[in-house]
């Protein structure tokens, strides 16, 4: 009986959709200006451009990019899977403009799943002790803390590592 099955998968804000105007897909190179942009302002960070080319390689899928009805990325969500068994987001933004309408759940959900598709076992992450937002949003998710990493940020700040099952 469906209900008596124990829950091994609950997603969180299943019934929050973004506006249908956005789609998902792979990362290609010409989205570099307009993914730089969105981690200039949403991370306050600057990478080479050609990293984001050399980090989608080993595994495409894992690189994922949510445009708007023009074809403009507003979002992405950058994992990868270095280590066996297991994937690493290293980054996930939205655009400033575009937050809250559900994207960055449309993202996460859909990263996950490629992560099953994978046959992986675990996600982790790393984020700002400061970043309450994203921390709440990887709660629900079902993240969980599983160190402190003293001085991780490049001004100084500590990070938190997460991590949660696939
Ligand atoms: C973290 C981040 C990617 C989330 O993206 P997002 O598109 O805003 O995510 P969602 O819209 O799916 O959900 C965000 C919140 O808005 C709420 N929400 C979503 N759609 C909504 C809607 N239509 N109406 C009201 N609230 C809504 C969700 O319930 C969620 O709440 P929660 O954070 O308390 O769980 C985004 O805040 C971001 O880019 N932040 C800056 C960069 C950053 O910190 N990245 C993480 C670094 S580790």
């Amino acid at each position: 009986m469906a209900d008596a099955m124990p829950r091994t998968s609950v997603e969180p804000l299943s019934t929050v959709r973004p506006p249908g105007t956005i789609q998902l897909r792979d990362f290609r190179p010409p989205d570099i200006p307009r993914v730089s942009e969105i981690v200039a302002e949403a991370l306050r960070e600057h990478y080479e451009p050609s990293l984001y080319t050399s980090l989608s390689q080993s595994w495409p899928g894992g690189f994922l990019v949510a445009v708007d009805g023009s074809g403009t990325p507003q979002g992405f969500l950058l994992g990868v899977a270095q280590v066996p068994r297991e994937a690493r987001v290293l980054m996930f933004a939205v655009d400033a403009a575009h937050r809250t309408s559900g994207i960055g759940t449309l993202l996460m959900n859909t990263f996950l799943e490629r992560c099953r598709e994978r046959g992986l076992d675990r996600v982790t992450l790393e984020v700002r002790v400061g970043n309450a937002t994203a921390i709440r949003f990887y709660t629900r998710f079902g993240y969980s803390v599983t160190d402190l990493l003293r001085g991780y940020y490049s001004d100084g700040e500590n990070g938190y590592q997460m991590a949660r099952p696939v």
